[in-house]
């Protein structure tokens, strides 16, 4: 009887612990077909897994090519980096694929600052340059920080959901590098955009005791974002 009772216990304790990876796990859907190239006219469309679909008659090549990443990016704005994606709107063959990409550039000291992408891990080669590139472990009490500086050739890759970065430290050289991302869609979060540039504004006293300052300081940050 207690065996019974104890063996039940743990298969709905291991049910329960599938579940829960499942969950943990989730990523884009598994496409149901080799391909869905996205349409935004649902003029004669195919629907699959909850979007409209080229016709697979007339899908082409070009439906899956995306012309010049060869080209640097505009570097010229306030934190002197810019991201570069290719994902399901620039490839619509991408489409329920469930990968995307990027090319970053860096200015000299560029940064591509604090951000998280909420659906996809990152990996990053680096092309060109020297970056300092790391991530905070959200799990951890102490906030753990994995930073590296990387040179090209270099990988370095930044979990699923965790805050990362990456800062050009190449002595006055331009630098270049490749995202590969787990997601046609991976999303972006830029923490100082988000929390500091909301519209409308966060109330200040709030932001001034989550980051533990004055005021004032919070009223100067959000006339920056
Ligand atoms: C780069 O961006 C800056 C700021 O928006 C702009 O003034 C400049 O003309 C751009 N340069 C090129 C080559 O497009
Ligand atoms: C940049 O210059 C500093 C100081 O001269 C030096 O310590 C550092 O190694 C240099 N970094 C790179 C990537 O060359």
């Amino acid at each position: 009887m207690a065996s019974s009772s104890s063996s039940s216990a743990l298969r709905c304790s291991i049910t329960i612990s599938l579940l829960l990876l499942a969950f943990t796990y989730a990523s884009d859907p598994t496409q149901l077909q080799d391909f869905c190239v996205a349409v935004s006219e649902a003029a004669n469309p195919v629907f699959v897994n909850g979007e409209f679909c080229k016709n697979p008659a007339t899908v082409a090549a070009d439906d899956f090519v995306f012309h010049g990443l060869n080209v640097p990016g505009n570097t010229s704005n306030e934190e002197g980096s810019t991201v570069t994606h290719i994902f399901a709107s620039q490839i619509p063959g991408l489409n329920t694929l469930g990968v995307g990409t990027a090319r970053i550039d860096f200015a000299p000291y560029g940064l591509n600052p604090p951000h998280v992408h909420p659906r996809a891990s990152e990996a990053l080669l680096v092309l060109e340059g020297n970056l300092y590139a790391g991530f905070l472990v959200a799990s951890d009490p102490e906030n753990k920080l994995f930073a590296r500086i990387l040179s090209p050739g270099d990988v370095f890759v930044f979990p699923q959901g965790l805050v990362h970065f990456q800062l050009n430290v190449g002595n006055d050289t331009t630098a270049v590098a490749l995202a590969f991302l787990g997601s046609q869609n991976p999303g972006v979060v830029t923490v100082a955009d988000s929390v500091f540039g909301s519209r409308p504004s966060m109330d200040p006293d709030a932001l001034a005791k989550a980051f533990r300052v004055d005021k004032s300081v919070i009223n100067y940050l959000q006339k920056h974002h």
